[in-house]
């Protein structure tokens, strides 16, 4: 019998997260924050916010120590005893401070998103905005002695951060905000040496395009005949580096300005805060051919991975 035909789609919830990813109503006021935050002369520590040094985004790490501390105060404010009137305020104090680097990290994130990602984005932190608020004023509470209502704003805060949270996941594995978008480059690339044409059919300083095992290759020819190759797509959001300039031994992704480094695919700067696959190549009686790097080894004279 075929019951997939009679299965219920989509429920009531996605169906509400695939409308929000849908409505323009507040695409103007996202322009304008997304254009202030990248304003921001926040210089290296952007790319900390970003994560890249950890080869992560920070945000989904940073947003532990709120998260924890508030549900562990809210454990607390359901026990009887003292414990609950002196440790939890204490939880939701240190809950607070540290929401403020996770939203730092959040709102860096948000600001490079596209159109769609932005939208959940927007509402995410709107959710989690509502929660900071209302432990705040759970805090202010408990501080004026009133504990039963510093307990009900702490539980309508956890509400509120929860709703932020899923549509946080929301954002992070069904559109992919923060994912690695080259990560299946090196599932579908063979080992071994795979053509990539004649080396000189490849502008000298520019990019150009070819493709192995049908994953589109970026390939740089430099001025002393090496050949460079990086998979195409890039890491942050799948922007086409091969549209992008070349720079210092580097390319520049077109979409948000990653910068990627040539000969190992070094994330030099973000948002990206995962490395490009890279391929090693060498050119034989005129063919480049190119081969995926699997495995990198830390970079002796500068920052990041070199190839094995
Ligand atoms: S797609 Fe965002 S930096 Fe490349």
């Amino acid at each position: 019998m075929d019951t997939h035909r009679t299965t219920p789609g989509p429920g009531p919830l996605l169906c509400a997260l695939e409308r929000i990813e849908q409505a323009p109503q507040a695409d103007t006021l996202i322009d304008g924050l997304r254009k202030g935050v990248r304003a921001l002369p926040l210089g290296p520590a952007r790319d900390l916010l970003h994560g890249r040094p950890l080869g992560h985004p920070a945000h989904p790490l940073l947003v532990q120590v709120p998260i924890g501390t508030w549900l562990s105060a809210t454990v607390l404010d359901l026990l009887p005893g003292r414990a609950r009137r002196t440790a939890a305020p204490v939880l939701v104090g240190v809950g607070l401070a540290a929401a403020a680097p996770a939203a730092a990290a959040g709102w860096a994130d948000w600001a490079e998103l596209p159109p769609e990602q932005a939208r959940t984005g927007l509402v995410h932190a709107l959710a989690n905005t509502a929660g900071v608020a209302l432990y705040a004023a759970s805090l202010y509470a408990r501080a004026r002695g009133r504990d039963l209502r510093g307990r009900a704003l702490a539980l309508a805060g956890l509400a509120a951060v929860g709703a932020g949270g899923a549509l946080g996941g929301h954002l992070a594995f069904r559109q992919a905000a923060g994912a690695n978008h080259a990560e299946q480059v090196g599932h579908r690339v063979g080992d071994g040496w795979h053509p990539l044409g004649p080396a000189a059919a490849f502008p000298v300083g520019r990019a150009a395009l070819a493709q192995v095992d049908g994953v589109d290759v970026l390939v740089v020819r430099e001025e002393d005949g090496t050949v460079r190759a990086l998979a195409d797509r890039c890491s942050h959001m799948g922007g086409p580096l091969s549209e992008g300039g070349i720079e210092d031994g580097c390319v520049r992704c077109p979409w948000h300005r990653s910068l990627f480094r040539l000969s190992d695919g070094w994330n030099v700067e973000g948002p990206a805060t995962a490395p490009q696959p890279a391929f090693e190549t060498r050119v034989v009686e005129g063919l480049a051919e190119a081969r995926l790097i699997r495995v990198h080894r830390p970079h002796r004279h500068g920052r990041g991975p070199a190839a094995a």
